[in-house]
């Protein structure tokens, strides 16, 4: 069981997948939950600043998400919405969203089920969020919480959404990160934050590459892989 946390555009989502791909492990990509509730107020006209309405809400929909790091995918009320989750408005209400303390009790307790089933069955999962390693596995074996620089998480934010169709837009895309990173750090309900045996690495001057065979290192130290951390493919 390994825990990576840390702010948006750390790099998170493409380490965690990659390294469940080296450790022949399952991935969970909480945070895709949170997005899957803040499509569906999107969808519905909830009113996000509403917890109860929020709350209400996540109990109603059924979401249901995949394990299989190469290719995870999301469903909400049984439609595939794995792109939609990643829109720029999804962005914009789902800190909000996650800072409903009901809403993340439910979470969490399917995201432990999730992670005891897959670790019953293929026996390993990286799991990306934002308080993997403080609340939902406290007692993980391997945790790390991943930082880079604010404008490298903006620029990386801005590339994707141009990747995706979407104009560049540097600037919103830096008021996206921050607005999201201040909420979360700052809500009452298990709040972003490294735990205290966390191990902190900066991937601002880090490729993807890199940030890997740095996450596999930590790994091998452990005993959780046996090759050496350097890839060979
Ligand atoms: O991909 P990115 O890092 O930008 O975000 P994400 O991991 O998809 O998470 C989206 C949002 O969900 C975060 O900004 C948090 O508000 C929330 N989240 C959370 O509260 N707890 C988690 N374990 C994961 C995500
Ligand atoms: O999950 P999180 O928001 O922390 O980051 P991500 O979705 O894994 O990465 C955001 C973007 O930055 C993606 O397009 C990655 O390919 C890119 N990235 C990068 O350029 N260099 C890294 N060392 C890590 C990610």
């Amino acid at each position: 069981m390994i825990a990576l946390d840390g702010p948006s555009g750390t790099g998170k989502t493409t380490a965690a997948r990659g390294l469940a791909s080296r450790l022949g492990a399952g991935y969970l990509d909480t945070g895709a939950m949170y997005r899957v509730i803040a499509l569906a107020a999107l969808r519905s006209g909830t009113d996000v600043g509403s917890p109860d309405a929020v709350t209400e809400l996540a109990r109603r929909v059924q979401l249901s998400i995949g394990t299989d790091p190469a290719t995870p995918r999301v469903l909400l009320d049984g439609a595939d919405v794995t792109a939609d989750i990643r829109a720029p408005e999804v962005d914009r209400v789902v800190s909000p969203v996650a800072a409903v303390a009901a809403v993340r009790e439910l979470l969490v307790a399917g995201q432990r089920q999730i992670i005891a089933a897959v670790l019953n069955g293929v026996g390993g999962i990286v799991v990306d969020g934002r308080d993997i390693g403080t609340v939902v596995v406290p007692d993980a074996p391997l945790k790390v919480f991943l930082t880079a620089s604010a404008d490298t998480r903006a620029a990386r934010r801005d590339a994707q959404n141009t990747a995706a169709g979407l104009a560049s837009d540097p600037a919103a895309a830096r008021e996206s990160v921050e607005g999201r990173d201040r909420i979360d750090t700052t809500r009452a309900a298990s709040p972003l934050k490294a735990a205290d045996d966390a191990v902190l690495l900066d991937t601002s001057d880090l490729d993807r590459e890199q940030v890997l065979t740095a996450l596999a290192e930590m790994a091998r130290e452990r005993g959780l892989l046996d090759e050496p951390a350097e890839a060979t493919r």
